[in-house]
Parts: structure tokens; C-alpha cells; sequence
């Protein structure tokens, strides 16, 4: 079992990293929260600190992820402000539409360089940051989407894969050095990202389930969950169609 007493979240103001970071401040964590939305992490941090005990510390860092240049700094400041990371989580993320992607390179790149390549930057430099200290938590919340490429969503998915693949690799380096690298795959999600969905039906779960479920998988350092569980059935079934039917599916 992990303790998290100190983490840093990535994209705190993320509808589903607010609910992680109030359960675990709850917990009695301190908490470093980094978000490109200077009034949207104030208040996010505010809130947090009237729920935080006096022994905890919570503070904000302003800043978008695309500027890969400064997370070096992002993580020393976070260690500087916590004394120690025992676990990040890494939320941020853009759900564009397809059909815009396929209409424009610019936007097809930018979506990557947002949906993987940021967060390759990162975690490339939290497992060194981790390894040495044979100990820590790395988690990202990837996506269901990134399991198989379909044509309503493939810029996403093809981001979110990517990051799955990386984590996997990832987590095969680390796993003898004692730290825990989890992949979190979400259905779908009731959050602003999915603002202009129909969201009717049984397959739409409330952001602060989810967060439930990251948590517990951080703190029991799983290697991947599907979230809610059932996900994973229906991931199984989606991976294994024949691409030969599949390709002339509309999923
Ligand atoms: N909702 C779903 O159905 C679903 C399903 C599977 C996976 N996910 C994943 O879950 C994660 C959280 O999404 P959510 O559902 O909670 O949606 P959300 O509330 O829209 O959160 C996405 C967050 O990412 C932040 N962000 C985007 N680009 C950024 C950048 N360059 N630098 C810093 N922050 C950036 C956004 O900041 P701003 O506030 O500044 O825009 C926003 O707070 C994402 O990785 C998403 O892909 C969501």
C-alpha cells in the first residue's frame, strides 16, 4: 500500500483531478497543483485549503503543459514546496473534434503535442526523478480511446495510446525499482471535456466515481484500470473484432 501524503497533480483543474485532489486532502494530504487557468487553480486551491487541516500545505502553480521547457522547474519547485513527492498524478488532457483534425495538420499535431508529448516530457523526467529514490507513485489518467483506432476519435486515441504504450514500457523499467507506474483508462466521463455529449444512457459515470477509483488504484499501486470496471468487458470485446469487420464499422 502507498501512503500519499505529498503529491502534485497536473492539471488540477481538471473536473475529474478536482475530485481526486478533495479526497485526498481529505486523506491528509499536501497537495502541489499545477493548471494553465490562473483563475479557475485560485479557486480550486482555495477550496482545497479550507478543507486541509493546518498541517497541510496546498499550493498553485500556473502554467501551460505544452511548454515543455519548464517542467524541470515545475518539479523542483514541488519538491521545494512538499519536502518530497510520493506520487503525481497527471491529468491534463483536450478532446478535439475529429473531423477538424482531419481538415487541418496544425491542429492534428497541437492535439498530440497536448495529449502525449507533454506528458511523455513529464514522465520521462519523473522516472528519474522517482527511480533513484526506489519509491514513488506515477499515474495518468489515459483513456479507453487509446485501446483501438476508430474514426470518430482517432487523433485522441491515437495520443491516448501512445501514452498507454509509454507507461507500459515505463512500468516495466520501474517495476524493480519499487515504484508504481498506474495507467488509468476512463469511459466516458460527465465533465466539461465531454460538455457537448448526449449523455444519456447506463455508460456515463459522475467525475467524483472516477476519482474513487484513481485514487484507490494509487494508493494500492495497480498497473492499469479500466474505470468504472466494466470498461474493461467492453474494451475486450471492442480490441478483439477481426479488423476485417472491423474496418468497416461506425464506432
Ligand atoms: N471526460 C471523459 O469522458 C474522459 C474519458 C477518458 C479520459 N479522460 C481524460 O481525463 C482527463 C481529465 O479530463 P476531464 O474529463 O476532467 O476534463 P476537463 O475538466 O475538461 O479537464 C481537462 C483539463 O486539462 C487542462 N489542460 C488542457 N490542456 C492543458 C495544458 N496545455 N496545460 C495545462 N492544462 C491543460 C484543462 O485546463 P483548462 O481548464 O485551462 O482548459 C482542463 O482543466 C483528460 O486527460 C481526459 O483526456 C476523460
Amino acid at each position: 500500500m502507498n501512503t500519499l501524503k505529498r503529491v502534485v497533480i497536473f492539471g488540477a483543474t481538471s473536473a475529474i483531478a478536482e475530485q481526486v485532489s478533495r479526497q485526498l486532502v481529505s486523506q491528509g494530504a499536501s497537495l502541489f497543483c499545477v493548471g494553465r487557468n490562473n483563475n479557475k487553480l485560485t479557486a480550486i486551491v482555495d477550496d482545497l485549503k479550507v478543507r486541509a487541516g493546518t498541517n497541510q500545505k496546498i499550493e498553485g502553480f500556473c502554467c501551460d503543459l505544452v511548454n515543455i521547457k519548464q517542467h524541470q522547474a515545475i518539479i523542483e519547485r514541488a519538491q521545494d514546496v512538499l519536502g518530497d513527492i510520493d506520487a503525481v498524478l497527471i491529468a491534463h488532457g483536450t478532446l478535439p473534434t475529429q473531423q477538424d483534425c482531419e481538415n487541418s495538420v496544425d491542429l492534428t499535431l497541437k492535439e498530440i503535442e497536448t495529449n502525449a508529448l507533454s506528458i511523455i516530457s513529464l514522465l520521462t523526467l519523473l522516472a528519474n526523478y522517482f527511480e533513484p529514490k526506489q519509491k514513488g507513485v506515477i499515474s495518468v489518467i489515459s483513456s479507453v480511446a487509446g485501446d483501438r483506432g476508430r474514426q470518430s476519435n482517432y487523433v485522441y486515441g491515437a495520443s491516448k495510446g501512445m501514452v498507454s504504450l509509454f507507461l507500459q514500457g515505463l512500468r516495466n523499467r520501474l517495476a524493480q525499482k519499487g515504484v508504481d507506474v498506474v495507467t488509468i483508462k476512463p469511459g466516458f466521463v460527465d465533465t466539461p471535456m465531454t460538455a457537448s455529449f448526449n449523455k444519456s444512457g447506463l455508460l456515463w459515470s459522475k467525475p467524483d466515481k472516477i476519482a474513487q477509483g484513481i485514487v484507490s488504484a494509487m494508493v494500492k499501486g495497480k498497473n492499469e484500470v479500466y474505470l468504472p470496471g466494466f470498461w474493461w468487458g467492453i474494451m475486450f470485446m471492442i480490441k478483439h473484432i477481426p479488423e476485417s469487420i472491423f474496418k468497416k464499422m461506425s464506432l
